[in-house]
């Protein structure tokens, strides 16, 4: 069986960070986690980070939080794209914004020329997802932000790794969102981080992510005096992430770059082997943008007979995403982004992780082009 993901972990030092939470008897939030952010803000260059236990709460926070801070109304308007994990577009939905759905472009990505067109005097924010680790046309919406004076998010799930060559994304964009879940880049069990620019806004979320205590019992809180005097400042969840899940972050994250590379070495191995094949379209990654390469997709004719015929095989191949206006939820702008249901229609995920080998790649190729036939190929 050759599976759509496989994630690796490097166990041997991951066990080592669980088992110095273990022994000293804490798992909760705490140094681990505080060394995680740290090694994250530095990473990607943003000054305030907040790890919590996923980006759905991440990204349902960071709404809730401007909203609040920034003085939106009900049902002012968000611009995002159908081509996402509706986590993305939930937590639009879950602050009690409209979700407006801007189409995508060759990217998967959301388009510019779209984004212009939705905007209001109501908008109040785009929020891009950056599909498989790819930016897109991310710098062209930031101006466009920029000059409309709204606020940029980035649903950076698939994006652990992506470089924005010669840009930090922190000088393009407001708040960027990271998952850590199982399958991603950056493995964990599950996790997510926030980073942001606005100090504010990084506090407000560390105290909705637990219950809305203005004090947290953690070494790292801004006011540790008489913490047990703590008030209760706002509404909110259990959304932080633990020492558990940054000991395994922290121990992924030393591989991170050089997963990356592999995930393109692996990328360029698929190419080759396809490259005969004229049937198969890829997805634009523009030359400033050096992906994660979280997925490899590719665009064909008569997609769900080839994932079909794949599984008929062992084979498991994926779809990242369905349109998300194709949802009874989001009925309300169907048929709006005639691109995203395209791709949605069109694109497929062929298996992409680090267990590959080289055999394993050769028979999925192959595979692939079995079911065009050669001569169609
Ligand atoms: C684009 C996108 N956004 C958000 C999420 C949610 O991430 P998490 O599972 O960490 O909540 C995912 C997860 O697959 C995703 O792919």
């Amino acid at each position: 069986m050759i599976s759509l993901f496989s994630p690796v972990f490097y166990v041997d030092e991951c066990l080592n960070g669980i088992k110095e939470c273990l022994q000293k008897g804490w798992t909760g939030p705490g140094e681990k986690m505080a060394e995680f952010e740290e090694k994250w803000a530095e990473y990607t260059g943003y000054p305030y980070t907040v790890f919590l236990n996923s980006a759905t709460a991440g990204l349902e926070l960071s709404f809730k939080s401007m909203k609040e801070l920034y003085g939106w109304q009900d049902n002012d308007e968000i611009i995002t794209t159908p081509l996402t994990f509706v986590s993305t577009n939930h937590a639009i939905l879950s602050a009690g914004l409209n979700a407006v759905f801007a189409d995508v472009n060759d990217t998967l990505c959301l388009d510019p020329e779209s984004v212009k067109d939705k905007i209001t005097k109501r908008t109040k924010a785009v929020i891009f997802v950056g599909i498989g680790g790819n930016s897109g046309d991310l710098e062209e919406i930031a101006e466009l932000c920029r000059k409309s004076g709204l606020k940029l998010l980035v649903d950076a799930a698939h994006m652990s790794g992506t470089k924005i060559k010669g840009i930090h994304m922190e000088e393009l964009v407001d708040i960027a969102i990271y998952s850590f879940q199982s399958t991603k880049v950056l493995s964990t069990a599950d996790a997510g981080m926030v980073c942001c620019n606005d100090k504010e806004i990084a506090k407000k979320i560390r105290i909705k992510a637990w219950v809305g205590m203005d004090k947290t019992r953690t070494p790292w809180s801004d006011d540790n005096t008489q913490r047990w005097y703590f008030d209760v400042v706002d509404l909110g969840g259990s959304y932080f992430g633990n020492d558990i899940m940054a000991s395994i972050a922290l121990a992924q994250f030393a591989h991170l770059d050089s997963d990356v590379k592999m995930r393109h070495e692996i990328a360029d191995k698929y190419f080759q082997n396809l490259k005969e094949c004229d049937r198969i379209k890829y997805i634009r990654v523009p030359q400033n943008c050096y992906s994660a390469q979280w997925l490899f997709q590719i665009v064909v004719p008569e997609r769900d007979a080839l994932i079909a015929f794949l599984e008929s095989r062992d084979i498991y191949a994926g779809l990242h995403y369905l349109d998300n206006t194709q949802y009874r939820l989001y009925h309300y702008a169907r048929e709006t982004c005639p691109n995203a249901d395209f791709y949605s229609k069109n694109a497929v995920s062929l298996p992409f992780h680090l267990r590959l080998t080289d055999e394993d790649i050769k028979m999925v190729s192959e595979s692939v082009i079995e079911f065009y036939g050669e001569e169609k190929c």
